[in-house]
């Protein structure tokens, strides 16, 4: 078993990556669990609590609320709240992104176009080029827009008047928001992981929507491997109900889920094959010493994005890489984890990999 199990794991590892960002089969897949509504969003509760708090004190007063800005991890709820928060206040939403957004009149177009009390989301808000974030300023603060009618010296600025909306922004780099554009938000919500007993709920309620069954220890160990991400425990939920089905049994067990899972190269902590490669440039490749984003990034052929973004924040929240001045570092649990003695000493080689940030 143990040979054949790793000669299938080899060809279809790749198969269920862990990269939590939306897939694009899963833009299709995800609307149908997306929460409508406060109280069917799982977890986060003080964000909730806020939320609930800002949403009836606006439907009270009669107003829209106030701009919102969600930071955190891909695959953690922004959208979904984003949605919630219209949903909530009956109000309709146009979505749109900081990169989708190129120039100031394609702003403009979507602004004008709002009525009273819509809500605006702009997803990945820390790419929205500088230009189309100038014309943000005033829309989100006094309603207005300036709208330059001509070109050349005869080229004349007017004030538009806008309805009263609400922008949500969201973005996995609050570092990147420039300081005016985050403090003309009037809440700046931070998300984090989800504990186990979060995604067991998640991955109960949309077994439900699904139709599939789904045991408690089965929907605990889907939800321990998870790496605290509700989309990635949904996207483990599809792939172990595959395996099941192929197996042809009817629910989801604690045995099920646990070979399904191993099968497609996730391992006890919920690392993927990725997950495992940073690990082993860090411990193996570079032997202990700090390494630069983009020499990890070069080394398992991803981006250097990708790896910030989709990949470190789980391994730093797991204790398994040090984020240091000098570079990322493996902590003792990386080497426990892949079940190699700690190598001793600095390398030599240390002074031709400088750390690049
Ligand atoms: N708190 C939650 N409760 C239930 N499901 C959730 C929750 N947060 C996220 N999800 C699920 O995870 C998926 C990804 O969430 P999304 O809002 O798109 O994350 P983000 O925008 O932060 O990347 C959604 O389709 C939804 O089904
Ligand atoms: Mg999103």
């Amino acid at each position: 078993m143990a040979s054949n199990g790793a000669e299938i794991e080899s060809r279809i590892e790749h198969v269920v990556g862990l990269d939590p960002r939306a897939l694009d089969t899963e833009e299709i897949e995800e609307p149908n669990l997306r929460p409508k509504l406060l109280d069917e969003f799982i977890g986060q509760s003080q964000l909730k609590e806020h939320l609930k708090i800002v949403i009836e004190a606006a439907l009270r007063r009669n107003e829209p609320v106030d701009h919102i800005l969600f930071a955190g991890p891909p695959g953690l709820g922004k959208t979904s709240l984003a949605g919630i928060i219209a949903h909530e206040m009956g109000a309709d939403i146009r979505v749109t992104s900081g990169p989708s957004l190129v120039r100031a009149g394609d702003l403009a177009a979507i602004l004008s176009d709002l009525s009273d009390g819509d809500v605006i989301f702009i997803d990945e808000i820390h790419r929205l080029p500088k230009q189309v974030e100038e014309v943000l300023y005033p829309a989100i603060e006094d309603f207005k827009i300036d709208i330059v009618l001509g070109k050349g010296p005869g080229a004349k600025s007017i004030r538009l008047d806008l309805p009263h909306f609400t922008l949500v922004g969201a973005t996995t780099r609050t570092g990147m928001i420039t300081g005016p554009l985050r403090d003309r938000f009037g809440m700046v919500a931070r998300l984090d992981f989800y504990d186990v007993d979060e995604l067991e709920n998640i991955v109960t309620r949309s077994a439900k929507i699904y139709g599939i069954g789904l045991d408690r220890p089965g929907a605990q160990e889907i939800a321990r491997r998870s790496r605290g991400t509700p989309r990635i425990a949904n996207r483990l939920l599809r792939r172990v109900r595959d395996f099941t089905q192929v197996r042809g049994k009817g629910t989801i067990d604690l045995a099920s889920a646990r070979e399904g899972l191993e099968l497609f190269g996730i391992d006890d902590l919920g690392l993927d094959k990725v997950d495992r490669a940073i690990l082993e440039t860090l411990c193996v490749t570079f032997r202990g010493n700090p390494v630069g984003l983009s020499t990890i990034a070069i080394s398992i052929g991803e981006e250097p994005e990708t790896v910030e973004d989709a990949y470190e924040p789980y391994l730093v929240r797991q204790g398994l890489v040090v984020r240091t001045p000098r570079g990322r570092m493996a902590s003792d649990r990386s080497w426990e984890h892949l079940g190699i003695e700690r190598a001793n000493g600095m390398s030599k080689q240390l002074a031709l990999y400088p750390p690049d940030q």
